[in-house]
């Protein structure tokens, strides 16, 4: 433990710390689950005043769960200081939709936060700051945070789909009966929205006798082609018919995974989904990283299909 606390600390945003994401994601960071068992971490918790008691609050039970990598806290409803001098910035904050609507609705409420949040992040963060946005629409948000944000490297900007490629890790651990930690290589192409492509082609599970390809062991290609796909493109929407609010403990730990693989790199052999910005699009692409660097997975025989039909019609719902 001593050689570990030598690490210095690194400055974590989350906006929108006070609502249900945040509630769940800010004890993650604070315990390690993001940055390391040996990181310490000081948090940044932004929200608006009139959740600024409920931010305060957040912050009096972090306190009390005495977390031995968390090294400050700083809960604010002032854009600047939330922003300044952080590592890593997780954007939440935003309104989330609600049974019957699609993400692009909220679009109108969301986009407007993102521009001036994004001038925040470039004047005051760390240079070399890595965001990721979770709240919705992620891919648009992610956009206009670029936009607005020019000085911010593109590659530095990520939207959040590792949410998709967990749930169709998920979904093939569930129809085979496998340890989901035994399935990898899921792919989550396009936006994160019920237009995306999971593709399954090259997932495969780990077994006593070697890796096998996930669509020879399903040996369904009906269900991998239609059931499968649209229980991960609508799966956001079963989580609120049942919750009645949307999906938090596992977005929260989805934007864990994100940043823990961006930063600490993907396990040899193994791609991950991250919505990127490769040309000026922001897109979910399966990447492998190191040394704190994405790579979109070059060389596979990936069919173009799951590519262009998602952006042919990322027009349409998201
Ligand atoms: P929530 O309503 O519980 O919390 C959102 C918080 O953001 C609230 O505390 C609100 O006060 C705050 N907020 C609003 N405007 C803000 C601003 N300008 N600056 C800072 N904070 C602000 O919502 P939630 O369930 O935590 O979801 C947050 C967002 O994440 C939603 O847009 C939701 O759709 C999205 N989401 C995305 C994914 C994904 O995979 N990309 C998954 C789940 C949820
Ligand atoms: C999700 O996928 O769970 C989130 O994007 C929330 C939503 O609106 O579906």
């Amino acid at each position: 433990r001593s050689s570990a606390m030598a690490k210095d600390p690194v400055r974590v945003l989350v906006t929108g710390a006070a609502g249900q994401i945040g509630y769940a994601l800010v004890p993650m960071i604070a315990r390690g689950i993001m940055l390391g068992p040996d990181q310490p971490v000081i948090l940044h918790m932004l929200d608006i005043p009139p959740a600024a008691e409920a931010l305060n609050g957040v912050k009096m039970e972090l306190v009390d769960a005495a977390f031995p990598l968390l090294k400050g806290v700083i809960a604010t409803t002032d854009v600047v200081e939330a922003c300044t001098g952080v590592n890593v910035a997780v954007m939440v904050g935003g309104f989330p939709r609600k049974e019957g609507m699609e993400r692009k609705d909220v679009m109108s409420k969301n986009v407007s936060i993102y521009k001036s949040q994004a001038s925040a992040l470039e004047k005051h963060a760390a240079a070399n700051c890595k965001v990721l946005v979770v709240a919705n629409p992620a891919n648009t948000n992610a956009l206009i945070l670029k936009e607005y944000a020019p000085s911010i490297p593109e590659k530095n900007i990520t939207c959040l789909t590792r949410l998709d490629h967990n749930r169709a890790l998920g979904q093939i651990s569930e129809k085979l009966n496998v340890q989901v930690s035994d399935v990898k290589n899921v792919i989550i192409w396009g936006n994160h929205s019920s237009t995306q492509y999971p593709d399954v082609t090259h997932a495969t599970v780990t077994t006593p006798a070697g890796e096998k390809s996930v669509p020879e062991l399903v040996k369904d290609d009906e269900w991998l082609k239609s059931g499968f796909i649209s229980t991960v493109q609508q799966r956001g929407a079963a989580i609120i018919k049942a919750r009645k609010l949307s999906s938090a403990l596992s977005a929260a730990s989805s934007a864990c995974d994100h940043i823990r693989d961006w930063v600490c790199g993907t396990p040899e052999g193994t791609w991950v989904s991250m919505g990127t910005v490769p040309a000026g699009l922001i897109y979910s692409f399966p990447v492998t990283c190191r040394n704190g660097e994405w790579t979109i997975v070059q060389g596979e025989n990936f069919s173009i299909f799951p590519v262009v039909f998602p952006l042919m019609s990322s027009q349409g719902r998201s």
